[in-house]
C-alpha cells in the first residue's frame, strides 16, 4: 500500500473508529540517489569497490598468516605486541568491514526506500492474497534493481566466498594431529625435569624451604622458563606453572606412595584446574582448601589436591619435591599425569583418587 493510499485509509478510519488520530506516514522524499543518475552510478561503484577489496585483504590474511613469524613482536602503545595477530586482526577485521559497510551503502542508497505500512489482519491469508504478495515481492526485488546490477549481487556472493578461504587458513592453528607421539611432546610435557630448580613466579628467584612459612602460598615456576620468551614462554608457562604451599605435615594427610615428594610439608601443585584450565588462586589457609575462580571448583591441597566442590572431575597434578645440594627446592621429575583439562585422548588411571595408597 502506498502512504497516500494509507493516509486515506487512515483518514477514513478516523472518522469511524480511533480517538486519537492516527498521524499517518510522512511524504516520501527522494535521495540523491533516486533523482541523480550519475550519483546511484558513483554509489553503486563505490558498493562495487568495498566488496571487490574482500578478496585481496583475504589474500593478505592467508600472506600473513604464512609469512611473519608468530613470534616477532613490535613495540605499539607503549608495550610490545605479536605482528602476526596484529596483522591477522587488521586484514580480517577489515574485510568483514567492507562486507558490512558495503551491504549498508548498498541498501540504504540504492534499494527501494519507499515506505509502506502492513495493515494487522488474521494471520491466515486467502489464495489471492498470497498471489498478490508474489507479485509485489518480485516487484520489489525488481525495483531494488537487484537483476539489473547483477554485479552487486555477484562481487557480495564472490566477497562472502572468499572468506571462506581465511577462516579455513586458522583451523592449521589448532596446532598439529595430536597423535600419541605429539601429545606426549606437547601437552603431556613441561618444563619440569629431574633438578629444574623452582622460583618465585614474580622475581624468578630460587626458593629455599625456609622462603616459605607454615600457612603460606606462593605462585612459583620453573628457571628455565625464564630463558624463553614470545609463543614459547606464554604457551610454557601455561602448563608449568605452580603452587608451593606450605602445612604442618602432621596436619595433613600424605599418602605413602608420596611420602617424599614433599619438603617439610612444603608441596607443589600445578596452578592449573582441571575442569577447564582457569588459574586457580583462592587459598584457605586453615582448611588447606583452594578455590578455582572460574566455576568454583575445591581442591584439598592437604589431602593430594582431591576435589572436594565443584565442577572438576580430576585431582590437582602433585610436582615431586626436594631440596638439592644448594638448598633450593627442585623438581624430582615432570608431574605424572597431564595438567590441565580433559580431553577425549587422555588417559586418567593415573590420577589420584581420594584414600589411594
Ligand atoms: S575452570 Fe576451574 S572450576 Fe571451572
Amino acid at each position: 500500500m502506498s502512504s497516500s493510499e494509507h493516509n486515506d485509509l487512515v483518514r477514513a478510519n478516523e472518522e469511524h473508529h480511533f480517538p486519537v488520530p492516527d498521524p499517518g506516514l510522512e511524504e516520501h522524499v527522494p535521495r540523491y540517489t533516486d533523482t541523480d543518475p550519475a550519483a546511484a552510478t558513483r554509489v553503486y561503484r563505490q558498493v562495487v569497490a568495498m566488496f571487490g577489496l574482500v578478496p585481496l585483504l583475504a589474500i593478505a590474511f592467508v600472506v600473513v598468516y604464512f609469512a611473519v613469524p608468530q613470534d616477532l613482536w613490535v613495540p605499539f602503545l607503549g608495550t610490545h605486541w605479536p605482528l602476526n595477530n596484529m596483522l591477522l586482526g587488521l586484514t580480517g577485521g577489515l574485510a568483514v568491514t567492507l562486507v558490512g559497510l558495503g551491504a549498508v551503502h548498498w541498501a540504504r542508497q540504492l534499494m527501494s526506500d519507499h515506505e509502506v505500512v502492513e495493515e494487522r489482519h488474521p494471520a491466515g491469508s486467502d489464495p489471492a492474497t498470497r498471489t498478490a504478495f508474489l507479485g509485489k515481492l518480485d516487484a520489489g526485488i525488481a525495483d531494488a534493481g537487484v537483476s539489473r546490477r547483477k554485479m552487486l549481487l555477484g562481487s557480495l556472493g564472490g566477497a562472502l566466498g572468499i572468506l571462506a578461504v581465511p577462516a579455513l587458513v586458522t583451523l592449521a592453528d589448532m596446532g598439529p594431529w595430536p597423535t600419541a607421539a605429539v601429545r606426549r611432546e606437547t601437552i603431556e610435557k613441561t618444563l619440569w625435569t629431574e633438578g629444574e630448580v623452582v622460583v618465585n613466579d614474580v622475581n624468578a628467584k630460587p626458593l629455599r624451604p625456609e622462603d616459605l612459612e607454615i600457612g603460606q602460598l606462593v605462585n612459583a615456576e620453573p628457571q628455565s622458563l625464564f630463558d624463553l620468551d614470545g609463543h614459547e614462554l606464554i604457551t610454557e608457562k601455561a602448563k608449568s606453572a605452580l603452587i608451593l604451599v606450605r602445612m604442618d605435615p602432621n596436619r595433613i594427610q600424605i599418602p605413602e606412595s608420596r611420602r617424599d615428594w614433599h619438603v617439610s610439608g612444603i608441596l607443589a601443585y600445578s596452578k592449573i584446574c582441571t575442569h577447564v584450565g582457569c588459574p586457580i588462586t583462592l587459598w584457605e589457609q586453615q582448611t588447606h582448601h583452594v578455590l578455582c575462580p572460574c566455576h568454583q571448583s575445591t581442591f584439598d591441597l592437604g589431602n593430594s589436591g582431591v576435589v572436594v566442590f565443584g565442577p572438576a572431575a580430576r585431582s590437582l597434578p602433585q610436582l615431586p619435591l626436594r631440596v638439592n645440594a644448594e638448598g633450593y627446592l627442585v623438581a624430582q621429575s615432570d608431574f605424572t599425569v597431564p595438567v590441565g583439562p580433559s580431553y577425549f585422548e587422555r588417559d586418567s588411571r593415573n590420577d589420584y583418587q581420594d584414600g589411594d595408597q
